[in-house]
């Protein structure tokens, strides 16, 4: 037991409780009420109960003062309560009702392919790329001819190509008009535009007449690479895709280089990235191989150059064509492609969040 306090001094710790009456919520104003004043247990009741015990002089003084703090309490108690009590019939007539669970608030995030996009391009930026785009609606030329596809080319049938019931575009550079299988026909129009030295880097939609499945969609994104100028070797193309694909992915992210064919490339090449899912020990991700395909490429092909009037005696050049789509699912682990068109939240959601 500790001996009762006659000193009005001792009384400063309830005083600064009684100055935090103001704050107290409804329970907790409640269990306070019945800390300081309760019956049984109460701080200020069981300092009254000294009272009488005590010598005359000091339970004048002390009395007064407990007596005093005591009214004051009560005082504290029924305003707060008051105060309480208005402010919740003021927020039930303005139908708010604080016992209804929060609603979270939605917050709005890049797409992971925008995403994939925006960092893509800003990497060639640093290289002396610049953004070029084109239609997406192509005559054959463009999109098969001058890219030294063969007239019977089997990408040009019915079967992958969507073509626009339009009429044809008479012309040398006409044919029939479709949606661009792939966004290679800007490196034509930019090339046909300006000329070497380019350096752009093109990213857009392209479209092919295949079932949307786990891995195809019918429109999906393409970032196409071009640059053509004096004196430029498979060494550029190589140095300059492998340090994109150590940015990208990670510093230390290997990289291989498979032969391979486009008409339009010679030689031509794909390009495989250390599996982003196991670190190259193989998994169901990449098949077991460790090695995940991220883009074709290759030397423009000088039938390419001369289409578009480029010397290719005097020029060269490297391109190259990858899907943003595709490296988000890679560098996600997206198992399959239609999470990425459906803008379902619960899915954008835990990819969500600032660049
Ligand atoms: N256009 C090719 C495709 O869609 C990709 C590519 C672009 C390959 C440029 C080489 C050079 O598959």
């Amino acid at each position: 037991m500790t001996e009762p306090r006659h000193d009005p001094s001792d009384l400063s710790p309830l005083r600064a409780r009684l100055a935090r009456v103001g704050a107290l919520d409804a329970a907790a104003l409640a269990a306070e009420r019945i800390a300081v004043l309760g019956r049984k247990g109460g701080e200020l009741t069981a300092l009254l109960r000294t009272l009488p015990s005590l010598e005359a002089d000091a339970r004048r003084a002390f009395g007064a003062a407990v007596n005093e703090l005591k009214q004051a309490f009560e005082a504290a108690f029924d305003a707060r309560a008051a105060a309480l009590d208005a402010a919740r019939r003021a927020r039930e007539a303005a139908g708010i009702d604080l016992t209804m669970p929060g609603r979270g608030r939605w917050i709005g995030a890049e797409h992971p392919v925008t995403r994939v996009i925006a960092e893509i391009v800003e990497l060639f930026r640093e290289l002396g790329f610049v953004v070029a785009t084109g239609p997406e609606a192509e005559t054959e030329w463009y999109n098969f001819g001058a890219l030294n596809f063969p007239a019977d080319h089997p990408a040009m049938d019915m079967h992958d190509t969507l073509y626009l019931d339009v009429p044809e575009v008479p012309g040398d550079r006409g044919g029939r008009v479709l949606l661009r299988t792939h966004t290679s026909p800007v490196q034509i129009r930019t090339l046909l535009e300006s000329g070497p030295p380019v350096r752009v880097v093109i990213p857009g939609l392209a479209y092919r007449n295949d079932p949307f499945d786990a891995s195809h969609a019918p429109a999906f994104t393409q970032i196409e690479g071009l640059a053509v100028d004096e004196g430029i070797s498979f060494v550029d193309l190589k140095a300059t895709l492998g340090h994109f694909a150590r940015r990208f992915f990670a510093a230390d992210t290997r990289v291989r280089f498979r032969p391979s064919f486009f008409p339009f490339t010679e030689p031509s090449a794909e390009m495989d990235v250390g599996c982003q899912i196991c670190g190259g020990r193989g998994c169901a991700a990449c098949k077991g191989t460790g090695w995940m395909e991220i883009l074709g490429c290759g030397m423009v092909h000088p039938n390419v150059l001369s289409n578009c009037g480029v010397d290719a005696e005097r020029f060269t050049g490297f391109a190259f064509g990858m899907g943003p789509h595709r490296i988000a699912m890679l560098r996600y682990g997206i198992p399959d492609i239609r999470l990425l068109y459906e803008g379902d939240m619960r899915f954008l959601g835990q990819l969500g969040g600032g660049r």
